[in-house]
């Protein structure tokens, strides 16, 4: 399977429009070792001219001009997105569904908890009636497998996760199964899984599980610490509290990932003020002796 990776980084990307913290400020002046990062969302197909879509972000426009083989091929209308599937229904990872309403009805696969989000707080399924229309594919949290009409050799299994709603839900201090999932992605020909987790709150046991059975892991780079956005002045909030594990410290993800000797490791959803970004900070030192990558955008995996 080939995945690409569209938009590395995490909601706002990178840099942020508003944003003037130590990154932001100097990747604008290239005064920084890094790239910008757009928001985030993957591709996934096995044979290049079929994929499925992880999540729509704000920026798609420019990611799908950025990437030939998802763009019209036959005809005067033609896309290389066959559907879409969500992990969940932040405004990062659904709002370029919005920028697809020109074309045929989306096949859009995602949790009741996200349709109900998206139908409700932020209710782009019921907008996109009056466009392209959307065809709702619900998708399992029972660890039941699944297969998409169109993405050949391809299997997938959800894991709920402990994240977070987004703030718009009617029901973001009342968390449910399915309003996030992890997705194990295994191509049926060859036995390869990877793990893809961009919001991952805590590693439960059935997460861990699904780590150690891929061959690549995909998984939360939000923030190195929990509270980054406070010492930097940005917001009270905490990493945890917004669903997201950091990546320093007891229990961060940096330590889960070292329990994984034989997997690709690679951090995606990376926030604007992570100083991982910057290439030769002493934090990204520590994930390139660790044997873990940092995703950006462009970059393709083939398993
Ligand atoms: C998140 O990943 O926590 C959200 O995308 C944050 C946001 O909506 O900006
Ligand atoms: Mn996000
Ligand atoms: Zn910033």
């Amino acid at each position: 399977m080939k995945i690409r990776v569209l938009g590395a980084g995490a909601g706002g990307g990178f840099p942020q429009w508003n944003c003037n913290c130590h990154n932001c400020h100097r990747i604008r002046r290239q005064q920084m070792q890094g790239t910008p990062r757009t928001q985030s969302s993957i591709a996934v197909s096995t044979d290049d001219v079929h994929w499925l879509l992880f999540n729509t972000s704000p920026d798609i426009r420019a990611q799908l001009e950025a990437f030939p083989a998802i763009q019209p091929k036959n005809g005067i209308r033609d896309t290389g997105i066959t559907a879409i599937l969500l992990i969940d229904s932040q405004i990062d990872h659904s709002t370029g569904m919005l920028m697809l309403r020109e074309g045929k009805p989306l096949e859009v696969y995602c949790t009741e908890m996200v349709k109900q989000d998206l139908s409700t707080g932020f209710p782009i399924f019921k907008m996109l009636e009056h466009y392209c229309t959307i065809n709702h594919h619900p998708v399992p949290i029972d660890g039941s497998s699944f297969e998409i009409p169109g993405i050949d050799d391809l299997r997938f299994y959800t894991q709920a996760l402990k994240s977070k709603a987004p703030p718009y839900s009617p029901h973001r201090y009342d968390p449910h199964d399915g309003d996030n999932i992890g997705v194990i992605i295994e191509q049926i020909s060859t036995g390869k899984k990877v793990f893809y987790s961009p919001g991952l709150g805590e590693i439960e046991p059935h997460v861990m599980a699904a780590m150690q059975a891929a061959d690549c892991v995909m998984v939360d780079g939000t923030f190195w610490t929990d509270d980054e956005m406070c010492t930097q002045n940005i917001s009270q909030k905490k990493a945890r509290e917004i669903g997201h594990l950091p990546q320093s410290g007891p229990g961060g993800m940096i330590e889960v990932l070292n329990t994984l000797p034989n997997t690709r490791k690679i951090l995606i959803h990376i926030n604007n003020t992570n100083p991982i970004l910057d290439e030769i900070s002493d934090e990204r030192k520590q994930l390139d002796a660790a044997g873990i990558e940092v995703a950006y955008d462009g970059l393709e995996i083939n398993l």
